[in-house]
């Protein structure tokens, strides 16, 4: 059973200050459901802390806003280096982009430190330094197992909603938390069944 969500109204400058940068990558679709699924992790997890998990998440992707993908694969880059070069390029520039927008919202150093450590290699360090930065990646992958989810990555990785869903029944077990990976299982039943995909 899903945890509510807890009330949020504190973060509502940082959504307006950081909107701007949200129109890439749907981002402003995957962040505001990432940042709910957040919502519901701090609530089975209060020993985290609510304002950097929730300015986390807020503020991860940000960093494709700095990145033309189109101008890259103009270029002629392979698809595979320019794909790793761009995951941290995208985490350095969230890094960057992310702090004038907390202290213009008036947050205080250190939570633009711990902000920023979990922004900078949320998808590139290989393991998580602690719950909060384990909270913030399952926040990050939970939206895909939605129907929301499923439609949008449909589109990115040209995939019928069968195929995609298959490839994210092997995902669930790279959640950090229990709570996490039962949440997400939970939630691809359901797209499954939404999306009639027992029959197509
Ligand atoms: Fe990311
Ligand atoms: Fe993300």
């Amino acid at each position: 059973m899903q945890m509510p969500a807890p009330p949020t109204a504190r973060y509502d400058a940082v959504w307006r200050r950081a909107e701007p940068y949200m129109r890439a990558r749907k981002n402003d679709v995957h962040v505001p459901l990432s940042f709910d699924w957040a919502q519901r992790l701090l609530a089975a997890h209060p020993e985290a802390d609510a304002d950097i998990v929730s300015l986390a998440i807020l503020l991860h992707d940000i960093g494709w806003y700095s990145i033309d993908m189109e101008d890259i694969i103009e270029k002629g880059f392979g698809p595979n280096m320019m794909q790793s070069d761009v995951r941290f390029l995208h985490e350095s520039e969230g890094v960057r982009l992310s702090r004038p927008v907390l202290e213009e919202t008036g947050w205080g150093e250190d939570t633009i430190r711990a902000v920023a450590e979990i922004i900078d290699g949320h998808d590139t360090r290989p393991h998580p330094r602690h719950l909060n930065d384990r909270l913030v990646r399952d926040a990050d992958k939970l939206w895909r197992f939605s129907v929301t989810g499923v439609s949008v990555a449909c589109d990115w990785f040209k995939m019928t909603p069968r195929q995609y869903a298959d490839r994210l029944e092997h995902q669930v077990a790279q959640l950090e938390t229990e709570t996490g990976r039962a949440w997400a299982a939970q939630e691809l039943r359901a797209t499954r069944a939404a999306l009639m995909l027992h029959v197509i």
